[in-house]
């Protein structure tokens, strides 16, 4: 067994210190930390509730955080504009998927293409790994499943250029086939050097790709370790999760 080091700031392509994030006067997080190392893959888990999501809208820009800092790649990226801090190279795989409904797959894919510091992605790259997408490229978003819609969220991510990529539980709601080829995305991104925070509900998936797990509740982190112990223990799955 490996031993899962935590990185340190100097270290990390991400650290969160100590955020507190609301919405509006309802306060979502409190006082979360946490870093990513260069090319590992962190899921985040947790009931739901219990602040992934805004986590991940935190680093965004989306819902910036009241108090506490957020560096991505050695620059303090806490409160700057969403449209920056994707183009320094934060990817990011809504829930929801929100791509958009009237244009085709290629139009989604060609306003997705940015250039980073970090290693560029093609079209063909993507078709490689979702073999379908390249028969959708004409067709309109609306009419996608939701398989497929997903396959144009990922590839939209990673034409973008990713240095680190968020996702916010990929898994959901798909045919397990294309849950296997999401996972093996994550492992590739991996292996290319690119991190990934991974929230995910199907804790076996993302423990079958995780280097490090942390739990969330009531907007806290509750726990903090490597993924390995977890794997084949179902005793300790319960009471670190709850499940
Ligand atoms: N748009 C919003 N307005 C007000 N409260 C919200 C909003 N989105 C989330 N919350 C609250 O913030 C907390 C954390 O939610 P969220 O980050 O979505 O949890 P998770 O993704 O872990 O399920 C919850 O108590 C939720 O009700
Ligand atoms: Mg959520």
């Amino acid at each position: 067994m490996s031993a899962v080091l935590k990185p340190s700031a100097s270290q990390s392509v991400l650290s969160i210190d100590n955020i507190e994030t609301f919405y509006g006067e309802t306060q979502a997080l409190f006082g979360v930390s946490l870093s990513i190392a260069p090319g590992e893959v962190v899921a985040l888990l947790g009931p739901n509730g219990a602040g992934k999501t805004t986590t991940l809208r935190s680093i965004l820009g989306l819902t910036p955080p009241r108090r506490g800092r957020i560096h991505f790649d050695g620059q303090d990226i806490t409160r700057r504009p969403t449209h920056e801090i994707a183009a320094m190279g934060v990817g990011w795989v809504p829930d929801d998927r929100r791509i958009f409904p009237t244009l085709t797959v290629a139009r989604n894919l060609a306003i997705a293409r940015k250039k980073t510091r970090f290693r560029s992605w093609n079209e063909k790259e993507c078709f490689e790994i979702f073999s379908a997408l390249e028969y959708l490229m004409q067709r309109e978003c609306e009419n996608l499943s939701g398989g497929e819609m997903q396959m144009v969220a990922i590839s939209r991510a990673l034409l973008g250029s990713p240095g680190l990529v968020l996702f916010d539980e990929p898994s959901q709601g798909l045919a397990p086939k294309v849950v296997q080829d999401v996972m093996s995305t994550v492992l590739r991104l991996k292996r290319e050097g690119v991190s990934v925070l991974l929230v995910e509900q199907n804790v076996a998936c993302a423990l079958g790709v995780a280097d490090r797990v942390i739990v969330m509740r009531h907007g806290k982190v509750v726990h903090e370790g490597p993924a390995e112990p977890l794997r084949q223990d179902p005793d300790l799955q319960r009471r670190l999760l709850g499940i």
